[in-house]
């Protein structure tokens, strides 16, 4: 399948012509949950972002970012990053023979994030701070030498995430609307990139889909109506206490008539752990929030028919998982013992 530009170019400011850094991303898996649609009583579907290139659905932003940045003849790019834009902005630098540094707050990313950054041959700079002060710091940077910032403060982003929202209507088809997307907020460019997709599908659809975002308890500023100065969660990748369009976020929330609300970490782990061992679907926890929400909040009135984002792949995090899992049997190599060892 073609990349993203090439898929909805009629719809992405790039002209024919332009120049296309792709992995071939998007066209992501939407799988029905049934355990999960029977719990909650309606019809739940996961958009399994974490079946994009790299692994998260940064990838739908970086192609457009990316491909933006080398049209306007930048050579380097850069991002703040909690790990997951890291990964993808390295993976398309790499594509496309530019250089790429990536800040993340140091030793506060999961270890697959930065594997994928380290081995596409970023800079990777582990910053003495969190999210919010790196995101300042690329800011500034980008301003002072001619260097292109990648993260969703870029307006390429979010016209390639929109069409995550493009394919949900064209897979569920018109006459089989939404009526609302669950997904986990942190910088909150996605959240406004869905409902940016959705809006300008209006036409497409009989009506829109109330989004309802959530953010981890401990990184909840859009919930408390202020920012977070030391945000803390185990959902790394939403650690998160300042988000750069929360404004957005939440006009898409009002214009949608849905909601934001908060999870706990225990929430959290607890949804993370239900959609691997119930669903056979393994995301990171960070993804789990938008399950979690759910599974606390319940559906809203009249929500039956309702996507989950599932925004990054479970192996990105493998601590979190080897951590919270059943543990290792230890076992000799002979039958009797392999016998013990699998039947308890
Ligand atoms: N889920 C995952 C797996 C993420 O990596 C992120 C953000 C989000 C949800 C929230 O999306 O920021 O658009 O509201 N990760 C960014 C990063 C901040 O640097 O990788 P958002």
């Amino acid at each position: 399948m073609a990349g993203l530009i090439e898929r909805y170019r009629d719809r992405l400011p790039f002209a024919p012509g332009d120049p296309v850094i792709t992995l071939d991303e998007g066209a992501t898996p939407l799988v029905h949950a049934p355990r999960l649609s029977e719990r909650l009583g309606g019809e739940v579907w996961l958009k399994i972002e974490g079946a994009n290139p790299t692994g998260s659905f940064k990838d739908r932003g970086m192609t457009c970012a990316v491909s933006g940045a080398v049209r306007d003849g930048s050579t380097a790019v850069v991002c703040a990053s909690t790990g997951n834009t890291a990964a993808s902005a390295a993976a398309y630098a790499a594509r496309a023979g530019i250089t790429c540094a990536v800040i993340v707050p140091d030793g506060k990313i999961a270890r697959g994030k930065l594997a994928q950054a380290v081995i596409h041959g970023a800079r990777v700079v582990g910053l003495k701070g969190n999210f919010d002060e790196a995101l300042r710091l690329v800011r500034e940077l980008s301003q002072a030498h001619p260097i292109a910032l990648v993260n969703s403060v870029n307006p390429l982003r979010i016209e390639g995430q929109k069409t995550a929202a493009f394919e949900l209507i064209e897979t569920l088809g018109p006459q089989r609307p939404l009526d609302a997307l669950a997904i986990s907020v942190g910088n909150a460019g996605n959240i406004t990139a869905y409902w940016k997709g959705f809006s300008e599908s209006a036409d497409q659809i009989e009506r829109m889909p109330k989004m309802l975002g959530f953010q981890a308890a401990g990184a909840a500023p859009l919930v408390l109506g202020h920012a977070v100065e030391q945000p803390e969660t185990l959902a790394s990748a939403i650690r998160i206490g300042d988000p750069a369009r929360g404004e957005e976020a939440l006009l898409a929330v009002s214009e949608s008539g849905g909601a934001i609300n908060s999870v706990t970490d225990e929430q959290i782990l607890e949804a993370y752990r239900f959609l691997a061992d119930q669903e056979g679907v393994f995301c990171e926890p960070s993804s789990a929030a938008s399950v979690a929400g759910l599974l606390v909040h319940g559906l809203p009135e009249g929500v039956e028919r309702i996507v989950c984002a599932l925004t990054g792949h479970g192996l990105k995090d493998p601590e979190t998982a080897i951590e919270i899992g059943e543990g290792i049997i230890p076992c000799e190599a002979n039958l009797a013992a392999v016998e013990t060892a699998v039947w308890g």
